[in-house]
């Protein structure tokens, strides 16, 4: 095997890893991925303020993310079929995490339950929630998470319905796959995968799958979203999910100011600038070039938190620069799981530490919480100059 030196490389190798069918669901955006793309690229046009001569020793990336301790200011996002990319690959990505000292966010949208990722862990993790049109499901889920201590509920707001993602239509994604002829030739060529896939029970969404009834095709994230999914959530629900939780709400998907504002009204512990990695709405901002503004409007008042886009330590020290008190990678932990299972997560964990430590040394600073935009050139226009 190569040697491994980066996010890139992990990606290669999950690329030959993984079927088609998972990968191409990971690598997608929506329509034409423009805003997926930008994502990362735009982490490019901020560029860092190189020091020297200052005393680098006794560096600490050790932060708080919702007054929780973190070994970096990094969580893992919530990511849906993340058990397809890797035989019960939640359990793996939560159990890096917890040894790590980093939070773990476990999807609605996952193949292990709520419960299972419990049994097999010894920390708390976030639950991350869709809101659906059966109340009663949605409060069992609330309390689900709650019976498995987890820390936080992590509310996604930008997801009522699917953007469409044309990989996924023309590959018939579903989990677990259905056998057609080109799936079974690509299987094929995938045999470490199958050979793990076929010794675990876990192959359906674990949080749903004998919980509910009545969706047509239990396999299919696209019929489920389309017959489940709450389209009338509005603040009002938002807040009393936030009350019948009553520990800390993390509000994901906030792109826009007004919106920042009344997350803070609601009285979100945080919110994630996010445009759920590109996968929604296509030609939305960035999530980095979305982030001031949204700062300036509600910085002092709730905790602001940021994903979409990061592939390396250097784009976690931007994020952190600019003032976002956390950030959230989701992509680049699958690349990690899918090319080396638990060991992958850990291996993607120890790459964006390394980066995030050597780069805060060269920009002269010796604490992650000292790092603020005096350590960054931003450019004059970031943020665009949109009209009003
Ligand atoms: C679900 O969260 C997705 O983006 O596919």
């Amino acid at each position: 095997m190569p040697v491994i030196t980066n996010i890139q490389d992990l990606k290669r190798s999950y690329r030959r890893h993984t079927p088609k069918m998972f990968y191409d669901y990971v690598e997608s955006g929506s329509w034409t991925e423009q805003t997926f793309h930008e994502n990362s690229s735009d982490y490019a046009d901020l560029r860092l303020r190189q020091r020297v001569a200052v005393d680098m020793t006794g560096r600490s990336t050790a932060s708080e993310m919702i007054g929780q301790p973190v070994a970096m200011p990094v969580a893992l996002a919530p990511v849906g079929l993340t058990g397809m990319q890797r035989a019960d690959g939640e359990i793996k990505a939560a159990r890096a995490a917890e040894k790590f000292g980093v939070p773990f966010t476990l999807s609605t949208m996952s193949i292990c339950s709520i419960e299972d990722v419990a049994q097999h862990t010894t920390k708390p993790f976030w639950f991350q929630l869709y809101t659906m049109k059966d109340d009663d499901y949605v409060s069992r889920l609330v309390e689900r998470a709650r019976a498995a201590k987890c820390s936080a509920l992590v509310i996604t707001l930008d997801l009522q319905i699917l953007g469409q993602r044309h990989k996924d239509l023309k590959n018939g994604l579903s989990t677990p796959p259905k056998p057609t002829p080109r799936t079974l030739m690509n299987l094929a060529t995938k045999w470490g995968w199958g050979r793990e896939m076929l010794g675990t029970k876990r192959r359906q969404f674990g949080n749903i799958v004998g919980h509910v009834k009545g969706v047509s095709d239990m396999s299919n994230l696209g019929a489920w979203t389309a017959e489940q999914f709450d389209p009338s959530l509005d603040w009002d629900k938002i807040a009393k999910l936030k009350e019948q939780w009553g520990g800390k709400v993390i509000l994901k998907g906030i792109l826009d100011v007004e919106d920042a504002r009344m997350a803070a009204k609601v009285g979100a512990d945080a919110i994630i600038v996010s445009n759920h990695g590109g996968r929604q709405l296509d030609g939305a901002l960035s999530s980095i070039r979305s982030l001031d503004p949204i700062l300036q409007a509600v910085g002092d008042q709730v905790e602001v938190h940021i994903d979409g886009g990061i592939r390396s330590g250097q784009d976690v020290l931007k994020a952190i620069a600019m003032g976002a008190k956390g950030t959230y990678i989701g992509r680049a932990f699958i690349y990690g799981l899918g090319a080396m299972g638990e060991q992958g997560v850990t291996r993607a964990l120890e790459i964006i530490h390394r980066e995030l430590d050597t780069t805060m040394a060269l920009c002269g600073e010796r604490d992650v919480n000292k790092l603020g935009r005096h350590n960054l050139l931003i450019p004059e226009d970031f943020s665009g100059r949109w009209q009003a």
